[in-house]
């Protein structure tokens, strides 16, 4: 019997199921709902999984990974191999799967020519593991630090530094946790789908480049990764109800997700499952967020295309075409079961609403050297802190006058949405977010609990737009 769960996670998810069956013949504990379905070979292999990284720790509640920043070399599609910065040599960076409860210790070297640092994006932890600036000294090139703090949540998680994030994170820089909860749905297959995109010149080599338009948009490439494959194919059985995973960690990027000849029944985001589960024909993702979703495979072979689809987030962005992201290769025998959709997710605790306690107004200035991105028309490190008693609950306003949209990010904690443009947003609708576009010419009210100590940030999430200004502090105390 394998020593531990979170060595368990490490296997597919019908190996998994199998192994836990076995191992709770053996045990006293409880076994878990998922046990009781009859396990089916589900999983098809089509090299596209991200590489899960080994635990270190032999205790059931710990898990433990040494974590290195280096230069490397991989090659995205057809083209030369590219000089890249990675996580442990890939990327993506590995995959850490734990489960809520676990206490996780990352043991951290900076193998870079510069100093870095890193953020836990979405992570709910004590400020001084959080990875910025506010709360931490660079770590130098050729130095360590340790981060170490428990999981609370389940859901999907990333990580990337939080210094030059621009730069570091387009040369390679993130990594992803899946921390397991309680009660998840079931399904014949899961994948996590990292989505990125880069800009390569003809000798494989990253452009360096921050003309105006990447200043002003974000940097978007010219190649679209999936888990560092370029527009790979990844395989299904037939009539297979597929989770699938999704982070968005492009610096600008905005995916508009389409499955031709499928929907996508919308079950989590960024804070985990959400209370009610809907259709959706598209999924729109802004860098940060993540959403979890369930698709059931058409029941005879065939391919679907995933698309990203125009979208209007500012300057004629909309009148792009539609861009290839993967195909879905729907093959072999059919799965033989038929799983259901969940209809109804857990129903975490709604926040009150209130009158707003902070006012956030974001917008851009033409400054004599390129435009900046202000917050209260100021550009970070000037923005003034906004201040949160500990333990207390904070309505935001975030008026976004600018004539494009900002995906506004909180560090530490989530926030629910009361209000879009003044309209009460449904009550079972998205919840726990870390990450919320805010649309161009339009106001998001905000909800948050600062239960944690500490110096926070909370920025735009086009990296671009947080490198030069559109970031400010939140002190909790
Ligand atoms: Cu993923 Cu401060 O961000
Ligand atoms: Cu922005």
């Amino acid at each position: 019997m394998p020593a531990k769960p979170s060595f368990l996670l490490h296997l597919s998810g019908i190996a998994l199921l199998a192994l836990l069956a076995g191992a709770c013949s053996t045990s006293d504990e409880p076994a878990p709902e998922a046990a009781s379905t009859p396990p089916a070979k589900t999983s098809l292999d089509d090299g596209t999984a991200l590489l899960p990284v080994q635990d270190e720790d032999p205790s059931p509640d710990a898990f433990s990974l040494s974590l290195e920043a280096r230069e490397s070399e991989v090659t995205y599609g057809a083209s030369p191999p590219t000089k890249v910065w990675t996580y442990n040599g890939t990327v993506p960076g590995p995959l850490i799967e734990a489960k809520v409860g676990d206490r996780l210790t990352v043991k951290f070297t900076n193998k870079l020519p510069e100093p870095t640092t890193i953020h836990w994006h979405g992570i709910r932890l004590p400020a001084a593991m959080d990875g910025t600036l506010a709360m931490q000294q660079p770590i130098e090139p050729g130095a360590s630090f340790t981060y170490e703090f428990t999981l609370k949540d389940a859901g999907l998680f990333w990580f990337h530094p939080h210094m030059r994030s621009d730069i570091q994170v387009q040369k390679g820089l993130y990594g992803t946790i899946r921390v397991r909860g309680q009660a998840e749905p079931e399904a014949d297959d899961e994948r996590v789908l990292v989505l990125d995109d880069v800009r390569l010149k003809a000798d494989g080599s990253l452009a360096e480049y921050l003309d105006d338009e990447a200043r002003m948009m974000g940097r978007e490439g010219n190649t679209i990764l999936v888990n560092g494959k370029q527009t790979p194919t990844l395989r299904f059985r037939p009539g297979a109800l597929v989770r699938l995973r999704l982070v968005n960690t492009a610096n600008g990027r905005f995916f508009n997700l389409k499955l031709a000849g499928a929907s996508f029944r919308v079950i989590g985001t960024d804070g985990g499952l959400i209370p009610g589960p809907h259709d959706a024909e598209q999924v729109l993702m802004s860098p940060g967020e993540r959403y979890d979703l369930l698709v059931r495979m058409p029941a005879s072979p065939g391919t679907l295309e995933l698309t990203s689809e125009p979208y209007e987030r500012g300057h004629d962005s909309g009148k792009n075409p539609p861009l290839k992201v993967a195909t879905f290769s729907v093959e072999q025998e059919p799965v033989g079961r038929t799983l259901p959709l969940p209809a109804a997710g857990p129903a975490p605790e709604r926040l009150p609403d209130g009158p707003a306690d902070f006012s956030l107004n974001l917008d851009e200035k033409v400054m004599p050297d390129g435009v900046v991105f202000t917050i209260n028309d100021a550009v970070f490190p000037d923005v003034p802190s906004l201040m949160a008693p500990l333990g207390s609950t904070r309505v935001f306003e975030v008026n976004n006058k600018s004539e494009m949209d900002h995906p506004f990010h909180l560090h530490g904690f989530f926030f629910q949405i009361l209000a879009r443009n003044g309209q009460p947003e449904p009550a079972d609708a998205l919840l726990n977010k870390d990450t919320i576009i805010v649309p161009m010419k339009s106001s998001l009210k905000l909800v948050a609990r600062f239960d944690e100590p500490g110096m926070w940030m909370y920025h735009c999430h086009i990296l671009e737009h947080a490198e030069h200004g559109m970031m400010g502090e939140i002190h909790v105390e």
